[in-house]
Parts: structure tokens; C-alpha cells; sequence
């Protein structure tokens, strides 16, 4: 029997290109060379799968000049990588990676606001550069956390996972703003008020960012809602670049309008806007909000089953564009 061809785009777990490999002819990239588009069109020739991971941009100009394509399993929850209707006009099934990264994810949102708050990594620079003399009674001193206003926009299930944090764990108020209300009952398991976004950034001590990217999420916090936001409040972004307007935000730190950021995600990333590297009071990571070992490897399991799933039965485990799946079925 002839396996059908996948295209993994980026390195990835050993173990996950075994997988692979049990049930399909395999292209690698374990040298992690970056390729323009070009070059991934030209590697996606005869593939009928590709291991994608976020970075890789699948749009129309792509899935015309890669006719064999039927299937792109990306390595993320986000997709936004993907444009999922040219995907469907085209026959190819779009998967994410949800669910198996949740409580990480929501345990570094956690992580980052306590170390901006906190100031953590602005002591630490500090004290590596040799500067700690002395006992101050103001050295980095932060904002307080437990019993503080803790305010989420995004109350998918990592939002979910932020608020039972803060409210269980540190007990926070926690209000959120979302598309949609979250039903009675995850209200109160998660201890949450909906409020309005104008309400939320006024009233958040710490306001935390975990909106799918998309145009209508396009710089949902920019220079008007920083005005809007306490001059002691933090803001956290988990959810990814663009949702914040960069430069906006290096701006009020500079300025001193809101206290302090957290920032995983970026516009552009992995380029950072200079002027954010500049200011103290911003804590950045690349992109490392999902990035346990045993997380990575899940979503990687959950790339796999899903190629596995379709390429070989005509199912998926999560799809996004699933009249894909009926389509083929006919
Ligand atoms: C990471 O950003 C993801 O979308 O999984």
C-alpha cells in the first residue's frame, strides 16, 4: 500500500516523528531551517499532511500551488496562522491543538503576572548587575496580588483556568469580559462577574489578555484603553501579538501610565518593538506560555492523532473546519 506523504514544518519531539513514520512517508525539518514560503510550498509537493506549528502561514496563494494538500495539523491552540475559509474552499482540514495545554498555559499567565507584579525579573537584573548594596525599605516594591481586582478579556477555558487561580488560590475579585457570558454555574465555579470591558479596565488591578487573535481582536488594548487603566494596574498578554498595540504600551511605561506588563506574545514576534526593550517595567518571554515538556509533547500527540486520524480513517480529533470531514464522507 502507498503511505501518503506529510511535511513536518519545524523540529519537533523525536518520538512524534516516530509516530509518524508508522504510518506515513515523512519529511523532516530537525534542523529547524527557517524556509520562506517558497520553500514550503515547493517541501509541500505530493504531501497530502503537514505538521504545522503556528508559524507557518496557510492561506490561499499556498493551497492553490499545493494541490495534494488535504490536511494541516497545527501544534497550537491558536490558528490564526491559518486562513481556515480559504482552507475549507480548498477541501483541506485545519486541527488545533486545544484542551491539553489548558492548565499550563493558565499556570504561566499566573506565573507572569506574579513576577510582574512582583517585579521579579526587574530585581534580578538588578541584582545581577552587581547593583544590591543594600536593604531598602521601597526596593521593588510591587502591587499586591492576593485580594486584589483580578480582570480577564478571553474567558475561553484558559481564561477559566486564570480566574479559578486567582479566585481559589489567591483570593482575588475576578471580573471578566467575553464575546459571550459564561453560563451561571462556570460563573461561580470560576468565582467571576461579567462586567463590561470599559468597566473592567477601570476597576482591574491586574488585567490579564487571553482573546484568539483575529481583525476584530486586532488591538483590543491600545493607547485608549491604557488611559482607561488604573495607574498602579498590570497588564498580562498570553494570547498573542497584536492584541496589544506595542508601541502604545511601551509608551504608557515609559510614562509611567500603568504600573507594569507582562508580555509572552508580540507584533511581529520574534522581533520585539524596541521601545518595549527599553523600558524596565515590562517582564518578556518568547512565547513560552504552553512550554512544559510533557504539554509540548501532548500537543504534538494531538498534531499526530489528528493526521493519523484523517489521513487514514477520514476522521479528526479537533477539527476547525469539520464540513471538511462530511464533504470528504460523500
Ligand atoms: C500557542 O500560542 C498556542 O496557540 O498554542
Amino acid at each position: 500500500m502507498i503511505r501518503p506523504k506529510v511535511l513536518v514544518a519545524r523540529a519537533i519531539f523525536p518520538e512524534t516523528i516516530a509516530r509518524l513514520e508508522q504510518h506515513f512517508e515523512v519529511e523532516t525539518n530537525q534542523s529547524d531551517e527557517s524556509w520562506s514560503k517558497a520553500q514550503l510550498i515547493a517541501r509541500l509537493q505530493g504531501k497530502a499532511g503537514a505538521f504545522t506549528t503556528g508559524t507557518e502561514r496557510i492561506d490561499a496563494e499556498l493551497l492553490d500551488a499545493c494541490p495534494d494538500l488535504r490536511i494541516c495539523a497545527n501544534m497550537a491552540v491558536g490558528y490564526n496562522n491559518f486562513d481556515v475559509d480559504a482552507m475549507t474552499a480548498h477541501g483541506v482540514l485545519a486541527t488545533n491543538a486545544p484542551d491539553v495545554l489548558t492548565e499550563t498555559t493558565a499556570d504561566f499567565g499566573f506565573a507572569l503576572l506574579m513576577a510582574t507584579a512582583r517585579r521579579v525579573t526587574e530585581s534580578e537584573h538588578y541584582l545581577r548587575r552587581g547593583e544590591w548594596t543594600k536593604w531598602s525599605y521601597d526596593m521593588f516594591a510591587g502591587s499586591e496580588v492576593h485580594g486584589s481586582t483580578l480582570g480577564i478579556i478571553g474567558m475561553g477555558r484558559i481564561g477559566q483556568g486564570i480566574a479559578k487561580r486567582g479566585a481559589h488560590g489567591f483570593g482575588m475579585k475576578v471580573v471578566y469580559h467575553n464575546r459571550s457570558r459564561l453560563d451561571a454555574a462556570l460563573e461561580a465555579e470560576c468565582k467571576a462577574s461579567y462586567v463590561s470591558k470599559e468597566e473592567l479596565l477601570k476597576t482591574a488591578d491586574h488585567v490579564v489578555l487571553v482573546v484568539p487573535y483575529s481583525a476584530a481582536s486586532h488591538h483590543t488594548i491600545g493607547a485608549a484603553e491604557l488611559a482607561q487603566m488604573k495607574p498602579t494596574a498590570t497588564l498580562i498578554n498570553i494570547a498573542r501579538g497584536g492584541i496589544v498595540d506595542d508601541a502604545a504600551l511601551a509608551a504608557a511605561l515609559r510614562d509611567k501610565r500603568i504600573a507594569a506588563a507582562g508580555l509572552d506574545v508580540f507584533e511581529g514576534e520574534p522581533k520585539v518593538h524596541p521601545d518595549l526593550l527599553k523600558v524596565p517595567n515590562v517582564v518578556l518571554t518568547p512565547h513560552i506560555a504552553s512550554a512544559t515538556v510533557p504539554t509540548r509533547q501532548a500537543m504534538a500527540g494531538l498534531a499526530v492523532d489528528n493526521l493519523v486520524a484523517y489521513l487514514t480513517r477520514g476522521e479528526a480529533k479537533t477539527p476547525l473546519n469539520p464540513s471538511v470531514l462530511s464533504a470528504a464522507r460523500k
